[in-house]
């Protein structure tokens, strides 16, 4: 395994959910961290307000930088990935329906915002760089997907003339993550609601956590042989299952599938999370909201 050992990682989106897990993840257990312990690493996002209260979260962690920017910057992102070995690719817009109601901003983030990780990466001699993808991607049945299917043959493809090895991690939903159906559920709960809207009582998700999320990044990455793209193995479970193991008093109001949602979501050829065999329970579902 390549280990992050002093080398500078840049994280394009790192102030989001998954850049705030990761970086909890190589905070951890320095010096005998399983991924090395890089000596720099550069969060490159847009919102300042995101920064400022990352920056407050980990005040006084020696090695973190943050960087105002955006992927759709060419120049910017060039400049900020001078000196840099390892880059991971989080930045995307990824609510479904933002995407369907703003078509060229998905494009623009999520394509070309991606395509210029990958000249930025190339033009500064990066060693690796992972993009983060989606269940939404395979056959994809919404923009959101679309526009993460492309930036996978984005980065599949730079392998052909680069120097730069680029990877691909692609996973399904992420409990705690910013805007996940979980944390609307919670809220509801929260708010006294009983009555969970569920678009179809037969929906299954594949799910896991930011923590298994980051550690599963990181370890592509870092891994020294690896397929192009990585497919973690992840439990399935129902919609109406995990509303149950957050509020087992609720009952449900079916308000039907969106054209942009499938039934069941898709992570490789007959991988499905409907087929899938490994199934969460209640009680394993409300551990990972721990
Ligand atoms: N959460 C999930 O369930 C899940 C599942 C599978 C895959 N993924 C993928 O995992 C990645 C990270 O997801 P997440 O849950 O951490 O998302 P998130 O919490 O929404 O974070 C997204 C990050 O991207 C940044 N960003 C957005 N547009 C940008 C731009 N144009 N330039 C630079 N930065 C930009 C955001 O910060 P600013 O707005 O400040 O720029 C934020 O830091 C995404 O690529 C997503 O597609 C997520």
């Amino acid at each position: 395994m390549a280990t992050l050992d002093n080398s500078t990682l840049l994280i394009s989106g790192g102030s989001g959910s998954l850049g705030n897990a990761l970086i909890e993840e190589i905070k951890k257990a320095r010096p005998s961290y399983q991924f090395g312990f890089p000596k720099k690493v550069i969060i490159y996002s847009r919102n300042e307000y995101n920064q400022h209260l990352m920056m407050k979260k980990f005040e006084g962690v020696p090695w973190l930088r943050f960087r105002i920017g955006d992927v759709r910057d060419k120049d910017r992102l060039s400049w900020c990935c001078d000196k840099v070995d390892y880059v991971i690719h989080a930045a995307a817009l990824k609510h479904i329906r933002m995407c369907e109601e703003n078509p060229l901003e998905a494009v623009q983030t999520n394509i070309i915002g991606s395509s210029n990780i990958v000249d930025a990466c190339m033009k500064n001699n990066v060693k690796r760089a992972v993009l983060v993808s989606t269940d939404k991607s395979p056959s994809p049945r919404n923009l959101y997907g679309a526009t993460k299917f492309t930036a996978e043959r984005l980065f599949a493809a730079a392998n052909i003339y680069s120097k730069t090895c680029f990877r691909i991690i692609r996973y399904g939903n992420v409990v705690n993550s910013r805007g996940s159906v979980v944390e609307y559920f919670l809220k509801l709960k929260e708010q006294g609601i009983h009555e969970f809207p569920i678009t179809d009582p037969n929906c299954t998700r594949f799910w896991m956590t930011l923590e298994q999320a980051a550690k599963a990044v990181l370890k592509h990455l870092t891994a020294e042989k690896a397929e192009t793209l990585h497919i973690p193995r992840l439990p399935s479970m129902k919609i109406t299952d995990v509303a149950r193991a957050i509020d087992p008093e609720c009952t449900f109001k079916f308000i039907g599938l969106q054209k942009s949602e499938k039934l069941h979501e898709e992570l490789d050829d007959g991988y499905t999370s409907d087929t899938n065999t490994d199934w969460l329970t209640s009680e394993e579902f409300q551990k990972l909201l721990k």
